[in-house]
């Protein structure tokens, strides 16, 4: 068989690496994957954007699935693309990917369904939003459209609204985003991934990710990231608690998707929920794809080929699939670029990954922003390397050996993961 995964983050050399094990998949692409992808695939140099070159290419390779790593993918139409062209993709279409693209759809859809969420309001423009003091601080600033987890921003203070409004309209230049202002939920938070091929509907083992870039002692968390770490499994996911997951939230969401016309199928719908300190359950967003860096730890601990639910997926047999997990916990630690997830360094040498590696025999790191020049590696982007494995002392040590530019003063990683309680 032949494979495309889309994408060049550690989540997509995650997918890729699992399904470089499997030995039916006789050629493995990457479009345009990373240092790393091009060790156990083959990198084909087509960015994630460019749909209609991603389609040729999988119509003249005779691909027999592809799959979508990220959202803005999905939001341009990869999907329909495909589908046009008779060619099997994993990943919903745009319609059905709003959910995710437009967080303003996606409150509305919840209030409409009575999916537990927080209470918001919705402005045309920074400047509406902007001119409204009657929201009780604290609350959380969004911006509608995607912004590559970099548009939410929980606010203290008048002067953080006012940061997070600027940030928000510069992003935009010259237009106006639909922002949403919506009530801060305090609790813990968990990613649930959900393959849905239409009829049946398979969840995957729950996974923890952090989201703050640093948490303070008193609480206040770091500004927002695409995630600085993950573990699954996790104790809240209790199978009653699953169970209470899709009855009203993801059961619901995938009615109310479709009877507008956007039927969600042959993908993962990846709801991120806040547990709050009474046991309820509040939606803080919906994804239409795998989590990144969830989906390091869940194909580390999946023991049954990842291309048996790709498939299954879209062809609507997930009936048939019964998946086997590695009931051992597993972790990932976000090395990202100081700086991250505002300014930093990009082309920075990195060093240490061998000596990492030799931490364990089962640390595996992932690279999710590098590239090999030569010999060496360098950082192409703010989330560099993921270190998965089974011991967190072991990661940490493995992260210790890391340096950039020959120095560790500009790598960052948080310091009090899954080591402390939590
Ligand atoms: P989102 O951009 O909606 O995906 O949210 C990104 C992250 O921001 C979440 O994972 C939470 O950590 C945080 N967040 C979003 N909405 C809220 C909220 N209403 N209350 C507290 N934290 C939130
Ligand atoms: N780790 C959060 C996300 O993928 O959206």
């Amino acid at each position: 068989m032949k494979v495309l995964v889309i994408g060049n983050g550690g989540r997509e050399n995650a997918i890729a690496w699992k399904l470089a094990e499997d030995p039916r998949i006789k050629e493995l692409y990457v479009a345009p994957g990373n240092s790393e992808t091009e060790r156990i695939a083959q990198n084909i140099p087509l960015h994630a954007s460019d749909i209609g070159g991603l389609a040729t290419f999988a119509a003249e390779h005779r691909v027999d699935i592809a799959v979508v790593g990220s959202e803005d993918s999905l939001a341009l139409g990869i999907v329909s693309a495909f589908q046009a062209r008779y060619l099997r993709i994993f990943g919903p279409t745009a319609g059905a990917a709003r959910i995710e693209s437009s967080k303003a759809f996606a409150k509305r859809l919840m209030v409409q369904e009575g999916i537990p969420t927080a209470s918001y309001k919705r402005y045309e423009s920074c400047r509406d939003a902007g001119i409204d003091f009657t929201n009780t601080l604290p609350f959380v600033v969004k911006e509608s459209g995607l912004a590559q987890g970099k548009g939410s921003f929980i606010c203290r203070t008048v002067e953080d609204r006012e940061r997070a409004l600027s940030a928000i309209a510069e992003r935009n230049r010259g237009k106006n985003p639909v922002v949403i202002i919506e009530e801060y939920l305090t609790g813990e938070e968990l990613s649930i991934h959900v393959l849905c091929d239409g009829k049946t509907t398979l969840t995957l083992p729950a996974v923890r990710d952090y989201k703050p870039l640093y948490l303070n002692l008193d609480g206040t968390e770091g500004p927002n990231t695409g995630g600085m770490g993950a573990y699954s499994p996790v104790d809240d996911a209790t199978p009653e608690f699953m169970k209470r997951v899709a009855d009203i939230v993801v059961n619901p969401a995938l009615a109310a998707l479709a009877a507008t016309g956007g039927p969600f199928h042959g993908g993962c719908l990846y709801p991120g929920l806040k547990i709050l300190p009474d046991g309820s359950i509040k939606v803080l967003e919906f994804n239409a794809r795998f989590g990144d860096p969830e989906m390091q730890v869940i194909v580390r601990r999946l023991m049954s080929p990842l291309l048996d639910l790709l498939m299954a997926t879209t062809d609507g047999t997930l009936h048939l699939q019964h998946p086997l997990w590695d009931s051992r916990p597993c972790y990932c630690l976000v090395i990202a670029a100081r700086g991250y997830p505002g300014t930093y360094k990009q082309g920075m040498r990195i060093g240490g990954i061998k000596e990492a590696e030799r931490f364990a025999s089962d640390i595996k790191i992932f690279h999710a922003g590098t590239a090999r020049e030569g010999n060496e590696l360098y950082t192409t982007g703010g989330r560099v390397l993921n270190i998965t494995g089974r011991n967190p002392e072991e990661i940490y040590d493995a992260a210790y050996a890391i340096t950039f530019e020959g120095g560790r003063e500009e790598v960052y990683y948080r310091k009090d993961l899954f080591l402390s309680p939590l």
